[in-house]
């Protein structure tokens, strides 16, 4: 299945992001770049640039950003390898497929792979383990059909304490990932153990449908009820969303989704034909997660249980979500009757009363007036400035409006400027803060070398090689390191060199580097980089100057090393 690494270099190479976005999204000149409005957001003025040189796109709005294939990916919808055949298509050229066998089999498969090896472990012991049966029996006292549980890839991790560990008894590098991945658990006596034992397993999947972390929920009564997967270096649960995925495989372009809190609930609710729903993982939703709902649809219908606990949830949740809606963007509120999830309500009313009740959901102002009110009772001071303090952080024009006016009348006073005069009201900006917090100044000397490489690969072609670099002793060297490799042996552009990371945890930071302002004009590049290196070099020369000159007793080598070391440091 994989497809040669060449082969994406040559895409990308032979592919104009501008002329590919400019397709789809008419571009304007904009200096160096070119700009639009952005298409994974609604805004009036651009914020969206493209540039050339890089061949890259970045948002200053929403934060989307990337190469062609990430475009492709983000503006058609697809996943990695459709992306890759869409590009391919385009340019007439054949996708080539490396053969089945993946390089280095059992030592270098990676997270994921092993991810996606222990979901299938997990769905072929609900299938054929011994104690199946008791697995059985509680999927159908749930009431899930072997068609969802299928779709959702849903399992069994059988009692015991090695069941899944036991698979990799003769791969000891293997058994490190697993840890590594969540799957194991290394206690204080150093024994190492399975961490989903006697549960239904529920895998969370990333956009592109990779397995990436679990849940895994008790047979019946036992605690805790739900056990997830810990963070891992390809699992943060504040950016996932539990049945995206699976929802986009029904639909492409939803036109809402509903946010609910748990797995049951989005299982169930598919079962039934409400096959629009997510779940937020056992925390309340994130503004990461809402973003990632918003650009998937416009309606977003956040569903909550009756009692208080939900109430103060959906508040949560629109104290997130307020900040950063956009115009056109819809989200609703709902609440169940008390003691109902939407599990048990969509099993008792059918698809077409529970889709009533969303249709019935509370328009966001009406959430936020209602609760204020309940909250404040008569104290209509405290209500305004409540009111106006969320108002004020409202990025959309036309909703800040329409609270605005809302609020005037509720307060009642003449007319919406006297309101804002007399409350000292003062709009914040988020596109401003968010533009702060992008990567300002020019940080060390190490981040500096790496933004300028990544953001101008040809520095690496035909450069000294740099030996000291691999033996300094600074977080994050290793990366340079590797990015000279790769830049010494090729030309590539930024956008190819940053598609060596694509699955790395080194990509975010990667494409965060490529979009940094560093503020070094062009001609300045080579130089500010030739510094950048020299003085990482001499962090080296210091490093191993100390080294030696702490040591008892030296090697030949070393004494002659350190004369050596001792005369560089002295040249100016
Ligand atoms: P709920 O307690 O509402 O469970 O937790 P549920 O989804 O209705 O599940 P069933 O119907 O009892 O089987 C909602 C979500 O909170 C998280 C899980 O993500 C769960 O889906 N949670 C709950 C935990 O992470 N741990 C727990 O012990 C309980
Ligand atoms: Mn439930």
């Amino acid at each position: 299945m994989a497809i040669p690494r060449d082969f994406i270099n040559e895409l990308i190479a032979r592919t104009d992001i501008v002329d590919l976005i400019d397709r789809k999204v008419p571009l304007k000149k904009a200096g160096k770049n070119y700009a639009a409005c952005c298409p994974f957001h609604s805004e009036k003025s651009p914020s969206f640039t493209v540039s050339r040189e890089k061949q890259f796109y970045h948002c200053f709005g929403c934060g989307a950003h990337g190469n062609a294939i990430d475009f492709v990916m983000e503006y058609e919808r697809l996943e990695f390898l459709d992306a890759i055949a869409e590009l391919a298509g385009q340019l007439g050229l054949e996708v080539p497929r490396e053969s089945g066998r993946r390089p280095d089999e059992g030592i270098s498969r990676d997270l994921y792979q092993l991810m996606e090896d222990a979901g299938r472990y997990f769905q072929k012991q609900l299938r054929s383990h011994p104690q199946k049966q008791q697995v059985q029996d509680y999927l159908q006292q749930r009431g899930l059909s072997a068609e969802v549980v299928e779709r959702f890839g849903i399992g069994y991790a059988p009692d015991g304490w090695d069941n899944l560990m036991g698979q990799y008894a003769q791969q000891p590098q293997l058994q490190e990932k697993l840890l590594t991945a969540g799957m194991l658990i290394n206690n204080e006596q150093g024994r190492r153990y399975d961490r989903f034992r006697h549960r239904l397993m529920f895998p969370i999947r990333d956009r592109r449908g990779r397995v990436i972390a679990f849940g895994g929920r008790v047979l019946g009564d036992g605690t805790p009820k739900y056990l997830n997967s810990p963070e891992t270096p390809i699992f943060h649960k504040g950016s996932e969303l539990y049945g995206l995925y699976e929802l986009r495989q029904q639909h492409r372009d939803p036109e809402r989704i509903l946010i609910v809190e748990g797995y049951m609930d989005v299982v169930a609710l598919a079962q039934f034909g409400v096959d629009y729903a997510v779940a937020s993982l056992g925390t309340s939703t994130t503004a990461e997660q809402f973003q990632l709902l918003l650009r998937s649809a416009k309606d977003v219908v956040c569903c909550y249980d009756g009692d208080n606990a939900g109430r103060e949830a959906a508040w949560r949740a629109l104290e997130t979500a307020l900040p950063m809606l956009k115009p056109g963007d819809n989200v609703r509120f709902m609440f169940l009757p008390q003691g109902e999830d939407p599990d048990s309500m969509v099993r008792q009313t059918g698809k077409d009363a529970f889709e009533s009740l969303i249709g019935q959901a509370q328009p966001l102002e009406v959430f936020l007036f209602d609760t204020l009110t309940a909250r404040n009772g008569s104290d209509k001071a405290a209500l305004a400035k409540q009111a106006i303090a969320l108002i004020e952080g409202i990025q959309d024009s036309v909703l800040q409006n329409i609270l605005l006016e809302n609020l005037t009348y509720r307060l009642r006073m003449g007319n919406v400027e006297e309101m804002k005069r007399r409350l000292g009201f003062q709009p914040k900006t988020v596109v401003q803060t968010q533009q702060q917090q992008t990567l300002k100044g020019r940080g060390t000397p190490l981040r500096l070398a790496i933004a300028l490489l990544v953001q101008h690969p040809r520095l690496g072609v035909n450069l000294m090689p740099q030996p000291a670099l691999a033996f300094l002793k600074m977080a994050g060297v290793e990366l340079l390191v590797n990015l000279l490799e790769l830049t010494q042996k090729q030309t590539l552009n930024s956008a190819q060199l940053l598609e060596y990371f694509r699955d790395t945890e080194e990509y975010p930071i990667l494409s965060k580097l490529a979009q940094w302002e560093h503020q070094v004009a062009d001609e300045n590049v080579q130089q500010e980089f030739k510094t950048a290196l020299v003085w990482l070099n001499n962090q080296y020369i210091e490093q191993r100057y100390q080294e030696l000159s702490l040591k008892q007793h030296l090697t030949r080598e070393e004494k002659l090393q350190l004369k050596k070391l001792i005369a560089a440091m002295k040249r100016p």
